[in-house]
């Protein structure tokens, strides 16, 4: 437990600073001229969807996409919906439950742009990419199903009881926060999920904590895929207005677009220090302010330690606090030295230099007692609203 824990001061610092969601509005995704070519809808894998978005195709002519799912998809209607569990930026998901078989699921509504635009390229990307991943710690999609219209389009789920996010808003802030076992226990799954997404040159993009799901026997899920991307090498440029804020590595804050899995990296960081302080570690209300916050966390960067950040678009734009040193030793001092050399080792600077998902799995952190408990041992907190049905 940190010593500067206090509930009172992280649930007021956490209410100031209510969690920020996902950074891209639609408007910011690359227009669909950018993808290759549509298919012909020859197999039963495409589908005409209209009317599209104006704003991505000018010419407002019907477009046929290759879609994740076959056209004679599932009704929605086999499925009995229970209760509302979340709502962000791309959609509504509800608690489900399947009519002939009873498994409960999460039904995720794929919310349509405005005024029958089209489907989010967001939508598209998630859906083809999490039905191509299996993973213990990535959240699964079962199926894919359709409403009344096919701009009525719902992801089927694994269901997963709480989300990391309210679960620390809720419960584990309201105790002495997260032992040293069950830290390493999540940071341990968060790691194999991320290992196995890195593998496949897979960047998540939106790594927090609400997109972290815990099922009731502590399985930690890397879910929400909207901003999700492969990548080749070399990197080519992508947006740099990618990951919720408080998340956002330093290189995407100075505007860089060749970026690689090191801004997951990042994230990971942001969220260790998190579970370790039971309160967001880098709470930034603008762009600058977050820029003010790491230099604060970490000492001010020089192209010494960050080789290139000179370079970067927005590098002489910002004006950075002048801060010689970091605060991460005495700051997590009571988690131990090889906690902050973690910690550290994820916050470095210069992305090139940051741990990637591998040298994370290996640090000695996980090696020294008290070893990580198992997942069935995590604290889940008192039944939630969101696992009963509404009547
Ligand atoms: N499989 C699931 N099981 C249980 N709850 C889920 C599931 N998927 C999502 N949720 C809940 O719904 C919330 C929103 O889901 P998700 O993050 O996928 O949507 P989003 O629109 O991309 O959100 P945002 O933009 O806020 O990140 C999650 O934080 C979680 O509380
Ligand atoms: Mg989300």
């Amino acid at each position: 437990m940190a010593s500067s824990y206090s509930a009172s001061s992280s649930n007021a610092a956490r209410n100031h600073n209510a969690r920020p969601s996902n950074p891209a509005p639609p408007q910011q995704q690359p227009p669909l001229s950018a993808l290759p070519p549509p298919a012909p809808p020859t197999s039963s894998r495409s589908l005409t969807i209209h009317p599209l978005s104006r704003r991505h195709n000018p010419t407002n002519k019907p477009y046929v996409l290759p879609l994740p799912f076959p056209a004679a998809a599932t009704s929605v209607d086999a499925y009995e919906k229970l209760n509302r569990v979340g709502e962000g930026t791309y959609g509504i998901v509800y608690r489900a439950r399947a009519r002939a078989s009873g498994q409960i699921v999460a039904l995720k509504r794929i919310r349509m742009e405005e005024e029958n635009e089209g489907m989010p390229l967001s939508s598209l990307r998630e859906i083809s990419l999490l039905r191509a991943l299996r993973h213990e710690n990535i959240v699964n999609v079962v199926d894919v199903v359709v409403g009344s219209g096919l701009d009525n389009i719902f992801m089927v789920m694994e269901y997963c009881d709480q989300d990391m996010g309210s679960l620390m808003d809720n419960v584990i802030c309201k105790t002495p926060g997260y032992r040293t076992t069950e830290v390493k226990c999540l940071m341990r799954q968060l790691l194999q999920g991320l290992a196995y997404l890195h593998q496949r040159y897979i960047i998540h993009r939106d790594l927090k904590l609400t997109n972290l799901l815990l099922t009731s026997g502590g399985i930690l899920k890397i879910a929400d895929f909207g901003l999700a991307r492969k990548f080749s090498l070399p990197p080519s440029p992508m947006t740099p207005k990618v990951v919720t804020l408080w998340y956002r590595a330093p290189e995407l804050l100075l505007g860089e677009r060749v970026y690689t899995t090191a801004i997951d990296m990042w994230s990971v960081g942001c969220i260790f220090g998190e579970l370790l302080q039971c309160a967001p570690l880098l709470p930034g209300k603008t762009e600058r302010h977050q820029l003010e916050l790491i230099c604060r966390l970490l000492g001010t960067p020089t192209p010494r330690i960050w080789p290139g950040m000179d370079a970067l678009p927005l590098a002489r734009a910002a004006k950075l606090p002048k801060v010689a040193y970091s605060d991460v030793a005495q700051r997590f001092r009571s988690r131990g030295d090889r906690a902050c050399a973690l910690l550290l080792s994820l916050l470095t600077y210069h992305p090139a230099s940051r741990a990637d998902v591998w040298k994370a799995l290996d640090a000695r952190y996980f090696d020294e007692e008290p070893r990580a408990c198992a997942p069935v041992m995590l604290p889940v907190g008192p039944p939630d609203d969101r696992n009963q049905t509404q009547t």
